[in-house]
């Protein structure tokens, strides 16, 4: 089926727009999600599941494999992603005021390097109308999927004005999510990134974990598990800052990678400007991912993401230290049957890694 989908799919796909493209198949996975006996037939035919569920930060995952954030950027097709066989879906970046984004063309493929360049710049409907949709979805009935909401910086809001707007967000989402992620790497927010600098991250990050704490003793539930999604390009100290910081506040654990700046060798500094994932990040997430797990001792969870395209290179993910993985560019270039393919070989693996 997945070279089906390379074969004949994927070169129709890829003749149009990325974001038409992008949007087209959006819509129809919204309208999957609103037949629910199509999705829960659908889930068990893509669905697999772990021996036992894979118990992270409190929350159970029934495989070690979900979405990356960025696609479902407004909450509007999640629900038709777990039906595809994702073992979480992150959905975002989400910022407190609704914003449009970057001028298009903002999306690029390179499809000999299996690699995207985007620079979208955080468009979404904004936190309010993103919490009444997931409202609305919700019903009732909880859905089985543990949904991960990404929040970010909203640009008309300067770098002071920070952790205010993420706890705006935050105070919007947070009762919806299995865990919340914040992600301040993105390189598409001018000045964003330098929220990950010593200077910054300890007032950002303990004015959002205090905020959860009062939250969680408001809503007389337990504070919902936060993780920090890092950049690509962070030096080895700037990391080892972030992680003390993390692990000095009760941090759930961190999503490694964004995507990078740098322009690995075939691309150079004259392409596209934006983040570039796929392929060519591979190497510097695992890389990142493998120097967190040795400096906490394998301890604190890390969902590791980054140019995962194939089993081996989700299987050095987990070899690295991730507890789970999650992908973006791999489903673009691999297809609908991409995830649960990934999610049945680390299952067939997975007595290597405990959890
Ligand atoms: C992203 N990514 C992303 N990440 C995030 O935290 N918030 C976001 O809004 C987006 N938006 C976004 C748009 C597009 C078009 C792409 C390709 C990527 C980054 C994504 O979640 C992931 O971290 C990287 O893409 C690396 O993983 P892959 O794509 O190599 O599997």
């Amino acid at each position: 089926m997945g070279s089906f989908y390379k074969k004949v799919i994927r070169p129709v796909l890829f003749k149009g727009n990325p974001e038409s493209v992008h949007n087209l198949s959006a819509a129809m996975l919204g309208t999957l999600g609103m037949i629910r006996p199509l999705c829960a037939l659908s889930e068990c035919f893509n669905l697999i599941r772990t021996e036992r569920p894979i118990r992270l930060f409190g929350v159970d995952f029934p495989n070690h494999v979900g979405l990356a954030a960025g696609m479902d950027k407004n909450a509007t097709f999640w629900r038709a992603l777990g039906a595809l066989g994702f073992g979480h879906v992150e959905v975002g970046t989400i910022t407190f005021h609704g914003q449009p984004g970057n001028p298009k063309p903002r999306v690029f493929r390179y499809p000999e390097q299996e690699a995207i360049i985007n620079r979208m710049g955080f468009n979404n409907d904004g936190a309010e109308k993103v919490a009444a949709r997931i409202r609305r979805q919700k019903g009732s009935k909880q859905w089985k999927t543990p949904l991960g909401i990404n929040i970010g910086k909203s640009k008309i809001t300067p770098l002071e004005g920070a952790a205010q707007d993420y706890i705006g967000s935050f105070n919007l989402l947070a009762e919806y999510a299995d865990f919340i992620t914040l992600n301040i790497s993105s390189p598409n927010t001018p000045g964003l990134r330098d929220l990950q600098k010593k200077e910054h991250l300890y007032d950002l990050l303990s004015a959002i974990m205090e905020n959860n704490k009062h939250w969680a003793k408001r809503k007389e539930r337990n504070p919902v598990p936060i993780l920090l999604k890092v950049a690509p390009d962070l030096s080895f100290p700037e990391l080892d800052n972030a992680l003390e910081v993390l692990l000095s506040l009760d941090y759930a654990g961190i999503v490694a990678t964004n995507t990078t700046i740098s322009r690995p060798s075939p691309f150079s500094s004259d392409s596209e400007t934006g983040g570039l994932s796929g392929a060519p990040v591979d190497e510097l997430s695992t890389r990142m991912i493998n120097y967190i797990s040795r400096r906490t001792e394998g301890r604190f969870p890390i969902i590791g993401v980054g140019g995962i395209m194939d089993e081996a290179s989700a299987g050095r993910k987990m070899d690295a230290g991730a507890s789970l993985v999650q992908l973006y560019t791999g489903f673009v270039y691999g297809g609908p049957f991409f995830p649960k393919n990934i999610a049945f070989s680390l299952k067939r693996h997975s007595d290597k890694w405990l959890y």
